[in-house]
């Protein structure tokens, strides 16, 4: 149960023994709280010891509205199942009985940049609503793991913010928001900030259908009015470390990639934004444009046939994440594991191929790998880990995947992941 804000420990250790640093005028009531719930975070981060345990501390941390926002999927949920199913379905075929490899090499290269594993950080929207620092956590968790954090359009955060964390700046993924012309000033946003990459999302040409949102009447953007706070309320009181999260983040749920956009000479405000964005999401057409005024490697997401895969590398795309959208958008679609197989031949041989979608273990990544993807990318399980624990619980959840990743190649017999090929896993149905 969450209890009035004390002092900060350390502060009042520090003003007793007259040592240590010293705090410069009165500590406001909001750091204070702020503190606390930092030291919380710590300590529930040690209690995740796989992505399961963070899901499971998630959901007990996040009222209902955020937890179906982040765990749904649309109509039956069926792709998300299957997405999970799929992955968890193929097994290896290991070599065993040669020198073990000692410190297996995890590392890699992801359009030309160097990544400690094959394993990224895929964009989540409103990751503010889930713990105040939201994507400035993920980006910075995803730097200390050494590899690539994908900031998405929806973000609570701005690019400098997260640069700012992380220490370097994340691959951005574009929605059109705004429609064309505000496309174009995220573009150069992420251009002027150094973004290695853009990331184009291409299956969400309008929400899909998320029937868990509907029941409650409650879905993001959440905004702070009368009608969202009634329903609200019975939701937040009984996830009292969550509402203390929002408050001393001074409720701070603004989109805010979606703000300071001007189209036809005047400025939008968020939901104009999105209303431009929905009725101009980005075509393949668009990558001309996107790849000229951007100047660097353009990725295309949501590609789930080879068709579509062969459609985007036409286009310029640098290289395509397989992607169901977590089974958020269209329901039902294939899972991504035996889409991956089918867009590899496609484009395999001219692009770098990722992928994303049910993948919850370090070994997931490395089934993934060896079916020829470049990298695997996680979406809920990160999102898991901050839901949880904020920035130590995102950092947990990546440093258990990597551990995964390197132990499984150990047991498989490989020292790199150049010795990873197809025939070193089996799927079903071949
Ligand atoms: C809560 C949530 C929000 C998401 N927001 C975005 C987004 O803003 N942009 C985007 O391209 N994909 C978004 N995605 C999709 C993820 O980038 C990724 O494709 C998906 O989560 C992968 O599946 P997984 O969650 O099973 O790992 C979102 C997914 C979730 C779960």
């Amino acid at each position: 149960m969450l209890r009035a804000a004390r002092p900060d420990r350390t502060a009042r250790r520090a003003g007793a023994s007259g040592s240590g640093p010293r705090t410069v005028g009165p500590v406001s009531a909001t750091d204070q709280l702020a503190a606390r719930l930092r030291q919380r975070k710590d300590r529930v981060a040690t209690r995740i010891h796989t992505v399961a345990d963070a899901r499971r501390l998630a959901r007990r941390r996040v009222p209902k509205p955020v937890w179906d926002y982040l765990e749904g999927g649309a109509g039956t949920e069926r792709t998300v199942r299957a997405n999970i199913a799929e992955v968890e379905a193929v097994t290896f075929r290991p070599r065993i009985g040669r020198s073990g490899p000692f410190g297996p090499d995890l590392s890699t290269t992801v359009l030309g940049q160097a990544v400690s594993m094959p394993m990224l950080v895929s964009p989540i929207g409103f990751t503010r609503m889930m713990d105040p620092r939201g994507d400035v956590a993920g980006a910075a968790a995803a730097a200390a793991a050494d590899t690539v954090f994908t900031l998405s359009s929806m973000s609570g955060h701005t690019l400098a913010e997260v640069c700012d964390a992380a220490g370097r700046a994340p691959w951005f993924q574009l929605y059109f928001l705004g429609g064309r012309p505000g496309a174009e000033q995220l573009v150069e946003r992420a251009r002027r900030a150094g973004c290695p990459a853009l990331v184009v999302t291409l299956d969400t040409q309008t929400p899909g259908n998320r029937e868990r949102d509907l029941r409650l009447g409650l879905s993001p953007p959440l905004q702070v009015n009368p009608t969202t706070a009634r329903r609200m309320a019975p939701h937040a009181l009984a996830h009292p470390w969550w509402l203390a999260d929002l408050v001393a983040d001074r409720f701070s749920l603004d989109l805010v990639h979606s703000l300071g956009l001007r189209v036809d000479g005047r400025e939008l405000n968020a939901g104009e934004s999105l209303m431009h964005w929905l009725g101009n999401p980005a075509t393949f057409e668009d990558f001309g444009w996107i790849r000229e005024q951007f100047g660097g490697p353009v990725v295309a997401k949501g590609v789930i046939t080879g068709d579509d895969a062969r459609r985007a590398v036409d286009h310029g795309a640098a290289a395509v994440v397989v992607s169901n959208h977590g089974g958020r958008q269209l329901d039902p679609l294939p899972a991504t594991m035996p889409a991956l197989v089918e867009v590899l031949d496609a484009v395999g041989d001219e692009v770098e191929v990722y992928v994303d979608g049910g993948f919850r273990r370090g070994a997931d990544v490395v089934k993934a790998v060896a079916l020829g993807a470049r990298a695997a990318m996680v979406g809920r399980a990160w999102a898991y880990g901050l839901a949880a624990a904020g920035e130590p619980g995102v950092g947990r959840v990546l440093r258990i995947l990597r551990d995964d990743i390197d132990r499984t190649m150990r047991l498989l017999g490989v020292s790199s992941l150049a010795e990873l090929d197809p025939t070193m896993v089996t799927r079903p149905g071949g």
